[in-house]
């Protein structure tokens, strides 16, 4: 008979909690647990939805031939719940809550259903993982990064959004369907907001190394950045219910890989900005190292003045729904 240790598990793996167990959260916990990278606790709102896929996540094992031992069930290493008190001493902490768009609405129109669920999501987690990186993926993301640095009072290193690596990540897809390479061949950069006013750089694109613009005309790069900026709009015209969440899982699971095993990734990603690029006070996309203690450092790419006025328009509509964001909360918390 085997008999478990009371004091089971005898050292403590890295803990990933992930708040909304939807598209997006399932898919990032089930990329987690098969890469076997770190626990991956659950928590939703609806009862009984993470807890049913914690465990059918966990019937998976076998079949993907995980050579951890499985846990007693107090101590299962995918768990599913709606306490925050389960998702405790988490290194990092994903925010996933909340509405994705329909077809034919924008990022923003989500501003004033998400606002409430991300402080709510990002205030409870903190309280229980005060140690914890908080990365953020709702929408829209780089107001609701900056709603969950307020709630949380962390240091804003500390909270980051993804949203760069994945409008990357498009470009890098059209431009390797473009030219017939692998996708792993092309490099690319996509800055500034996660919406319409977002900043494909051509310049800063290659395929293993050549400028994109020695392999294709003008009108080409410019379809494709129009692409990149549609993308996401694109596949919830052609799902009809949701949004994309393949490459959003994908994008979340690399950032949480760079963090838990410091791996100083360079990638676009929505951070706190303190004066890099002209911007204050904002949480927008540009490319950072990320590590263990979060955005180890903001990288200030050389923009032309085009590129670098786009970045500042982006910003500015922003600014515009932090404000409208925070107005909003301040009425619902005055009412409260
Ligand atoms: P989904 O509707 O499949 O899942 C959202 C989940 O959040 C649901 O299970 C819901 O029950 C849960 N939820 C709602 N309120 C909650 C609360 N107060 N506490 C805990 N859980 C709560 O949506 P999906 O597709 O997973 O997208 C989630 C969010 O991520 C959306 O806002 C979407 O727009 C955004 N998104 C952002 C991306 C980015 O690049 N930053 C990419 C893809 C999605
Ligand atoms: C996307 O770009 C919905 O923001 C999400 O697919």
């Amino acid at each position: 008979m085997i008999v478990h240790s009371s004091v089971w598990p005898s050292h403590s793996p890295a803990r990933v909690s992930i708040i909304g167990a939807g598209k997006v959260g399932s898919t990032l916990a089930q990329r987690i647990v098969e890469k076997n990278i770190a626990d991956v606790v659950l928590l939703d709102v609806v009862p009984g939805l993470a807890e049913g896929m914690a465990l059918d996540l966990m019937q998976a094992r076998g079949i993907e031939r995980c050579v951890r031992a499985s846990v007693p069930e107090a101590y299962r290493f995918i768990f599913g719940t709606n306490n925050y008190a389960d998702t405790a001493d988490s290194n990092v902490v994903v925010i996933t809550a909340g509405s994705p768009r329909k077809p034919g609405m924008s990022r923003d129109d989500l501003l004033q259903v998400n606002a409430t669920i991300v402080v709510e999501a990002a205030k409870k987690a903190i309280a229980h993982s005060p140690e914890a990186i908080l990365l953020v993926v709702t929408n829209p993301l780089d107001v609701m990064t900056y709603l969950a640095w307020q709630a949380s009072g962390l240091p804003p290193q500390r909270i980051v959004g993804m949203a760069g690596g994945l409008d990357s990540a498009r470009f890098q897809a059209f431009i390797a369907m473009e030219l017939g390479v692998p996708t792993v061949d092309v490099s690319a950069m996509v800055l500034g907001s996660h919406g319409d006013l977002m900043v494909p750089l051509p310049r800063y694109c290659t395929v293993s190394g050549i400028p994109i613009a020695e392999l294709m005309d003008n009108a080409t790069i410019e379809r494709l950045v129009e692409r990149t900026r549609n993308a996401g709009a694109e596949i919830v015209q052609l799902l009809q219910t949701g949004g994309a969440y393949f490459t959003p899982a994908a994008t979340t699971c690399l950032m949480v890989e760079s963090i838990l095993f410091n791996q100083s990734r360079l990638m676009p990603v929505s951070a706190y900005l303190q004066g890099e690029y002209g911007l204050k006070d904002i949480f927008i996309g540009v490319p950072c190292r990320l590590g263990s203690i979060g955005v180890e450092s903001v990288l200030e790419l050389n923009l032309t003045e085009t590129e670098r006025a786009a970045l500042h328009f982006s910003a500015e509509s922003v600014l515009k729904n932090i404000h409208r964001a925070n107005e909003m909360l301040g009425v619902k918390l005055g009412n409260n």
